[in-house]
């Protein structure tokens, strides 16, 4: 009976013997392999370089120089660099052992001695086909696995020794389903510890929904968590799914949480007791599945001696606290961030700026960045819409202004302005979006557009 090989496997043959290649093609033509034959070295690394192979099956001595087998073992070496993952079966001369394992030495498989004998070839081929497609397949594997890690990654440097346990933490709580509390200053990299986590949880596949809690006004939130329906209050024009709906089976970030009121922190604590709510406005009990990411740039302990901030609920969130110091204290990563960041913004403006100038970088490491992270980000940010030639120069980095905090209007960002002018507008007008936008001269949709720009 006739057992194929295994699927569909594609034999490269040569040898300089037409009657060779011709008995051989029609053996494991019969034996369900595809084969394509070549009769010369050239032949066989042109065959190569346009596809692929499961195997190659080549003789040691071409016309050239008969007996030597110096061709085909210089063709070996060239197999292994194009390809390392091909297996080479060399087909030697009776009686020429040594050069079947000199052959063997430079990477081939397996040796045949010729005259062959039909099954042992068969099963040397076989053998070796299966086992080069599970290997190829564990590579393709591996490398997807590791494509997916790092695109679902936020980039996170954090190679200065204080950020070894931080980094070490997050490795290690990230795939459970504890609730994490974030804490450090502003702009120290809470969110992209929160996204870290998220993303190395085995819910990286659902949503993270941010609620910033501090933005809200007091009467917003409950909708804004737990949604509301048609006509639960006068706003209300339909129904609304609330962030833990969107974020069930995935991870709920509430940004800000200390400046969460008093009051919806004992509901969010039901919440998270019982794992059901109800939308506002209805008494039907929902349950979303749901982990916990707080941050928070207060100390709350202290919040909670001052009667601010309910221990029960600290307790609840903070299974785990990963605490980020402040930049001032990892100054090794502020050459790698001012790096990360030039080429970021490079990039989207368009900036031939490839570097900083000596006298920059020492700037950079002597500002004590009140603002962290972000400030960094900010600073050299204008340093590559302000440089003339292709290296950032020190005098580019306005760092004078930066140390005063980020505060006057022509020192910031537009983004930054734009901002806080919506900050500002949605805490005159108590969250109430239709009056901040009609204030700030946008529409409602487009104020909208923006308060998710930037996660407000
Ligand atoms: N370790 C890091 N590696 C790369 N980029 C970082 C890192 N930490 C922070 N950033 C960047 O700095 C900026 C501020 O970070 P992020 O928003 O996470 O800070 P935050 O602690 O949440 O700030 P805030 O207290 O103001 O909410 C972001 O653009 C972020 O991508
Ligand atoms: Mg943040």
């Amino acid at each position: 009976m006739r057992t194929p090989g295994p699927s569909l496997a594609r034999v490269l043959i040569a040898d300089d013997q037409p009657d060779i290649l011709e008995s051989l093609r029609l053996l494991l033509k019969t034996e369900g392999f595809a084969v394509e034959t070549v009769a010369s070295p050239a032949a066989v690394i042109a065959a190569v370089e346009s596809k692929d192979f499961d195997a190659a099956l080549i003789d040691l001595n071409y016309a050239r120089d008969t007996t030597s087998g110096q061709e085909g073992l210089d063709l070996l070496t060239r197999l292994r660099s194009l390809d390392g993952t091909l297996p080479v079966i060399v087909m030697t001369a009776w009686g020429s052992i040594g050069l079947a394992v000199e052959a063997m030495r430079r990477g081939a498989r397996d040796f045949v001695q010729k005259p062959w004998e039909n099954a042992r070839l068969l099963s040397i081929l076989r053998t070796q086909i299966e086992l080069s497609q599970a290997l190829r397949r564990g590579a393709r594997l591996e490398a997807e696995n590791r494509l997916l890690r790092s695109e679902g990654l936020p980039a996170m440097i954090a190679e200065s020794p204080v950020m070894q346990p931080v980094k070490e933490l997050v490795g290690r709580v990230g795939p459970s389903d504890a609730n994490v509390l974030i804490t450090g200053g502003h702009g120290t990299g809470k969110e992209v510890v929160a996204r870290t986590l998220h993303a190395l949880s085995a819910r990286a596949s659902k949503p993270m929904v941010t609620v910033n809690t501090g933005g809200l006004a007091e009467g917003v939130i409950e909708s804004e968590l737990f949604g509301h329906v048609k006509g639960a209050f006068t706003d209300a024009k339909g129904d609304r799914v609330g962030r833990f709906e969107l974020a069930d089976g995935g991870t709920l970030f509430l940004d800000e949480i200390a400046n969460m009121p008093l009051g919806q922190q004992a509901r969010l604590l039901r919440v998270i007791e019982a794992g059901e709510f109800e939308r506002v406005g209805s008494s039907k009990t929902r349950r979303a599945d749901v982990r916990l990411i707080s941050a928070t740039n207060a100390n709350l302990p202290e919040e909670v001696k001052a009667g601010r901030f309910r221990e029960d609920l600290l307790f609840r969130l903070n299974t785990v606290e990963v605490h980020l110091p402040p930049l001032r204290e990892r100054r090794e990563d502020i050459p790698l961030l001012a790096n990360y960041f030039l080429r970021q913004h490079a990039t989207r403006y368009q900036k031939r700026v490839v570097g900083f100038e000596d006298a920059a970088v020492r700037a950079l490491l002597a500002c004590p960045w009140p603002g962290n992270v972000r400030e960094l980000d900010h600073v050299v940010e204008r340093a590559v819409l302000l440089a003339q030639g292709d290296t950032v120069l020190a005098s580019d980095l306005s760092l004078r202004a930066a140390r005063e905090g980020i505060s006057r209007l022509e020192e910031m960002s537009l983004e930054d302005v734009e901002r806080t002018l919506i900050r500002k507008a949605l805490e005159r007008f108590a969250g109430n979006v239709s009056e901040a936008a009609k204030f700030l001269g946008l529409s409602r949709s487009g104020l909208y557009r923006r308060l998710q720009k930037y996660g407000l």
